[in-house]
């Protein structure tokens, strides 16, 4: 079974990236769905519970915060994924500007997730970790990350 992590600042493409990739075969647990982190926890224990495959959609910018997810997927044995979108802030703040309604988020938001960020590495647990850039055209590119 699988667990995908996605980590990357506001705007930085997550989201889209879900739609287009997970949204026939994974839940999609993500604090602006769900709201509360006890809810969360309560579909996280139903994805274990119910062996389902989930993506969680945060912007998940420390380790920290990683780590919770990393730590109960191993021991439910998921396998956990994770896919880094980097970003310049000044990308993703003009990709923001593109957006409407509750979708459109403070720029200082983004200011400040890009501080606290910090890069994934496979030390934290992930048994697959890929790198995704989001380029000038709309396509992507993705790679592998070693460390
Ligand atoms: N590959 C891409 N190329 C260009 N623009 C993109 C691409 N993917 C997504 N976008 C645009 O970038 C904006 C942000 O994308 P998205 O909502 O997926 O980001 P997000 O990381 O989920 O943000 P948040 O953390 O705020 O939920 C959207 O307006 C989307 O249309
Ligand atoms: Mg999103």
């Amino acid at each position: 079974m699988q667990a995908i992590i996605l980590c990357g600042i506001q705007a930085s493409g997550k989201s889209t990236f879900y739609k287009e990739h997970f949204f026939n075969s994974h839940v999609r647990i993500s604090m602006d769905l769900l709201r509360t982190r006890n809810r969360e926890r309560l579909f996280l224990e139903s994805c274990f519970r119910t062996q389902m495959r989930f993506v969680v959609d945060n912007t998940n910018p420390t380790a920290a915060e990683r780590q919770k997810y990393i730590e109960t997927a191993k021991a439910a044995r998921y396998e956990v994924v994770g896919y880094y979108f980097h970003s310049d802030t000044k990308d993703a703040i003009s990709r923001n500007s593109q957006r409407s309604g509750r979708f459109l988020v403070p720029e200082k938001g983004i200011y400040s997730t890009s501080k606290r960020m910090q890069k994934p590495t496979m030390a934290e647990g992930f048994d697959v970790l890929y790198y995704v850039a989001l380029k000038p055209d709309g396509t992507y590119s993705m790679q592998l990350m070693e460390e």
